[in-house]
């Protein structure tokens, strides 16, 4: 089980989607390449990974990468739930279609280009979508956006100004 980490008392709470084999090996979130691409661009910003809190909807590596199941994640949600009751982030960033639909309960089809970069309110907490990091390593035309994105989120948390 791959849980989360990060500052338990941060504003800002990124939410993929579930582990792949590196965090599966390590028991860590986005530790594998699309997390150091997240590491980079947050350092870009002067914030350190272990100022955020960093998980996923799903907590375990769906086998072979295969996208997570509807069970799987209502088998999740609960402690998803508990971290973010627990945590309080004003903000949260959803990287990935999948992680935005989840937590904005959209339709499963429901592209993230069409919502990304967008403020939603969910419980009194500004959720933002973005593109996830995997996407970005084959897609480098999508990095401009995700750093806006990633920005908005972290002025709206207050770690820039
Ligand atoms: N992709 C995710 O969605 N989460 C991770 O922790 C790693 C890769």
């Amino acid at each position: 089980m791959v849980f989360g980490e990060g500052n338990p008392e941060t504003d800002l709470m990124l939410i993929g989607e579930a582990p792949g084999e590196q965090e599966d090996l390590q028991g860590r979130t986005f530790v594998g390449k699309a997390g150091q691409l997240l590491t980079k661009f947050l350092n870009l910003f002067g914030v350190a990974r272990e100022e955020v809190y960093i998980t996923n909807i799903v907590k375990c590596r769906p086998p072979g990468n295969r996208n997570p199941e509807i069970d799987e994640i209502r088998t999740c949600y609960p402690y998803l739930e508990e971290q973010i009751k627990l945590i309080k982030p004003k903000v949260i960033l959803c990287l990935g279609a999948f992680s935005a639909r989840t937590i904005l309960n959209l339709p499963e089809k429901t592209p993230i280009s069409g919502i990304r970069g967008t403020v939603q309110n969910v419980n009194n907490i500004k959720v933002i979508p973005t593109y996830h990091p995997a996407y970005l390593l084959r897609n480098r035309k999508g990095e401009p956006e995700f750093q806006k994105d990633l920005e908005l989120a972290l002025r709206l948390a207050g770690f820039i100004g």
